[in-house]
């Protein structure tokens, strides 16, 4: 049998409702499958995990994709209970060779999501995979494996991105980062944005709402998804995401929004958000699937002898903001160590202590020539002169979580961990920077932060503190884009890739500047 026909039912006319007698969910051969002239793979597919045996798939059955009605979630009936649907993979493009075919379940208590683990396959290659649901099929996408633990690699090539605001701009970035074929992509934040700004905006948030609400949140990560570019660059590599602040609300940290509501009122609003995080991206289930307010996603994955990547989450396990004192001291402000001793305070943390022991303990493991850390915030030292002349640093990203960074840097060094290389996003602005434990100390690794894909950074907001940070190589603070990295056992190779205008949906794309890191040799040249 090709395919097992599933039992959904269309009646109901012009609300669009599906319905389908409890009965018949979970009926296989027989039952038929009518969508009603509707696509129910409207947000497309995705692959992530990559390990060297398999992936984990995803897709959203989403015939209604930005339905308001808290029922009905994509258009489906949560009360219709989960729904089962086909999945093949194939080892060529057009699907002739199918290696693997089977049931699926998109599960009602997430959306409609699916989360397919998938085991079993063959290492370092790529596989093509659809699913299907009666007549209906989704696109092909294509996922790869990683090469098996300590195998040859001899080149990788991948993307970074972050701040993806859809109200600002087309994602031609997404595009064009696609059109490179890259083996995988890692999303570093700021995925979605949760509040509507009605300025100067190319497009609108469809519900024109913040999101805070389960309901919200899912329309929030629909609309993303339909937009053509977004759902290209997902169904030709396998991604690899964390979040910034923005998938939740803006500059909150653990437990601590940024305008003080008590933690119990918040972490309602978080689990709302983390819940339609993980319904919408190819995250493994059997450690991703939150639990309440908690979901874990930092994930270390390893690519043969070449390439080991720890992805980790700045937001969810940080220490309150140091100075978090109302009206002012949400969780950005600018402080210093005469302002505000407790920045430098030895028990707060950017990661939470088990998470950080879990980073330092992989770091010291690791075997591969390259060691790589994504993660959401700068990680280097940047000095900001105020009015009046001193010098103060953010609260939000890892300058006011210091003592934190010290650590990292300090087992970065004691470990002796092959060519530490830190990804960052959300600056909305490219740069390469030193990071180092003071201002003379030798450089320990590098860090590359990427622009934004279409988030505005105000003319001279940088620029004018750079005389106080050495370290920083290179910021450029008024070109939009993404990152692509050529990685061989002799170097790594970082292009900052710009777009032409996010006003415009056919934006083209150039090279901005090139910074290689040879192996062995801390800190990157201008190429
Ligand atoms: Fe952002």
């Amino acid at each position: 049998m090709l395919a097992r026909r599933s039992f959904l039912r269309m009646v109901g006319g012009s609300a669009g409702l599906l319905v389908a007698a409890p009965a018949l969910v979970g009926l296989g051969a027989g039952a038929h499958s009518r969508w009603a002239g509707r696509d129910p793979f409207s947000l497309g597919v995705a692959s992530g995990s990559p390990a060297s045996d398999g992936f984990v798939l995803w897709t959203r059955l989403a015939p209604d994709p930005l339905s308001a009605d808290p029922d009905l979630p994509g258009g489906i009936e949560m009360a219709r209970g989960d729904i089962d649907i086909i999945y093949e993979i194939a080892t060529d493009p057009a699907m002739r060779e199918i290696v693997r075919r089977g049931t699926a379940t998109a599960e009602a208590a997430f959306a409609h999501s699916v989360h397919l683990e998938v085991g079993g396959l063959a290492s370092n290659r790529p596989y093509w995979y659809r699913f299907t649901s009666g007549e209906a099929s989704s696109r092909i996408g294509c996922a790869r494996t990683a090469p098996a633990a300590g195998a040859p690699l001899d080149q990788l090539r991948f993307g970074f991105v972050s701040c993806s605001n859809y109200e600002e701009g087309y994602f031609s970035a997404y595009r064009h980062l696609a059109d490179e074929n890259p083996d995988l992509v890692f999303f570093l934040g700021d995925y979605i944005y949760e509040y509507v700004n009605p300025y100067d905006r190319v497009r609108a948030h469809s519900d024109e709402v913040e999101a805070r609400t389960l309901p919200t949140y899912r329309n929030r990560y629909a609309q993303y998804r339909l937009d053509a570019d977004l759902q290209r660059l997902h169904a030709v590599a396998p991604s690899l995401v964390t979040w910034d602040d923005h998938e939740i609300q803006n500059d909150y940290g653990g437990e601590w929004s940024e305008n003080f509501d008590e933690p119990d009122v918040f972490l309602e609003r978080r689990s709302a958000g983390y819940r339609a995080f993980y319904e919408h991206m190819p995250l493994r289930p059997s450690l991703s699937r939150p639990k309440g307010e908690r979901m874990r996603i930092y994930d270390r994955f390893a690519y043969g002898d070449l390439a080991e990547f720890s992805l980790i989450d700045g937001r969810q396990y940080r220490s309150r903001a140091a100075c978090y004192i109302p009206p002012d001291g949400g969780g950005f402000h600018m402080e210093n160590d005469e302002s505000c001793p407790e920045r430098r305070d030895r028990t707060r943390t950017m990661l939470g202590m088990p998470q950080e022991a879990w980073l330092y303990k992989g770091l010291a493991q690791s075997k591969t020539r390259w060691n790589v850390i994504a993660q959401n915030m700068m990680m280097a030292e940047f000095a900001e002169e105020q009015k009046g002349g001193d010098l103060r640093f953010s609260t939000d990203d890892w300058n006011g979580y210091p003592e934190s960074r010290a650590r990292l840097l300090r087992q970065i060094e004691k470990s002796r961990v092959a060519n530490p290389v830190v990804l960052s996003g959300d600056m909305h602005s490219f740069w390469t920077n030193d990071l180092k434990l003071d201002p003379a100390a030798p450089v320990i690794a590098t860090e590359f932060i990427t622009s934004s894909i279409t988030s505005g950074c105000a003319p001279d907001y940088y620029e004018r503190h750079l005389q106080h940070n050495p370290h920083v190589r290179f910021m450029e603070s008024q070109k939009r884009g993404y990152a692509s990295v050529d990685l061989t056992p002799e170097r790594m190779t970082t292009r900052y890739q710009a777009v032409s205008d996010v006003h415009d949906p056919n934006a083209t794309v150039a090279t901005l500047e090139t910074f290689v890191i040879e192996n062995g040799r801390a800190g990157a040249v201008g190429a």
